[in-house]
């Protein structure tokens, strides 16, 4: 029998609009790339052709699109397939899987933010990811005038979120927060104020006290 590689780990970012995730994903892949790791990039909603499609529902057309139960299902619906057919099988190869956005944001944009009740989140988890959860979750925080202020000049069609209130995304930061302190041992909160590099070393030393990095 060939011996199976050690299990990969499952490492998400999460955050309000304009934190500078996706820059510092990237960074930290290529971080962990020289440390010699296998890593897989994704996003969410996203990260497989299925969840893919879901997104483009999700992220474009009139703010009040989707009531808050149906967007939930649709946000679980497309992490299901990502999990079934992006990450647990990258996760069993032994990569270490980087996810921009994983299961807090529903908490926050859906719980937080539009005010579903938290318990239907957590039933709804259950049924699409059961035990499964990050090894460490990253979240990079802002004040929403100057997170709002960046996404805004990036511009592009997959707006409908950025367009929700103000006081929608400042409940956002707060949930966030909230999330991050009532789970100390999976989240680390990332003060995104800073420069890109200092940014990064933070993220970087986090990494490496948290989790097994070469
Ligand atoms: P992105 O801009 O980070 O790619 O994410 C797309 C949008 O989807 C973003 O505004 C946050 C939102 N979102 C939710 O509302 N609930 C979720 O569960 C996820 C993963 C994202």
């Amino acid at each position: 029998m060939t011996p199976q590689p050690p299990r990969g780990r499952f490492i998400t970012f999460e955050g309000g609009e304009g934190a500078g995730k996706s820059t510092q994903l990237r960074l930290l892949a290529d971080g962990l790339r020289e440390a010699g790791l296998m890593v897989v990039t994704t996003r969410e909603p996203g990260g497989s052709p299925g969840a893919e499609a879901i997104r483009a529902l999700l992220v474009s057309g009139e703010v009040e699109r989707w009531d808050g139960v149906t967007e939930a299902l649709l946000h679980f619906a497309a992490r299901r397939d990502h999990l079934v057919k992006t990450v647990w099988p990258a996760l069993e190869r032994g990569a270490w899987v980087i996810s921009d956005r994983f299961a807090d944001s529903t908490l926050a944009y859906q719980g937080f933010g539009h005010g579903l009740d938290p318990e239907v989140i957590a039933n709804l988890y259950r049924v699409a990811v059961g035990h499964f959860s990050p090894d460490l979750t990253l979240v990079l925080d802002l004040p929403v005038e100057k997170g709002l202020e960046r996404a805004g000049s990036r511009g592009g069609a997959e707006d409908r979120y950025e367009r929700m209130g103000l006081g929608f995304h400042q409940r956002l930061r707060q949930g966030f927060l909230g999330i991050a302190a009532s789970n100390p041992l999976r989240c680390a909160v990332i003060d995104a104020t800073q420069t890109p590099d200092q940014v990064y070393a933070d993220i970087m030393a986090t990494v490496r006290a948290r989790l097994p990095v070469p």
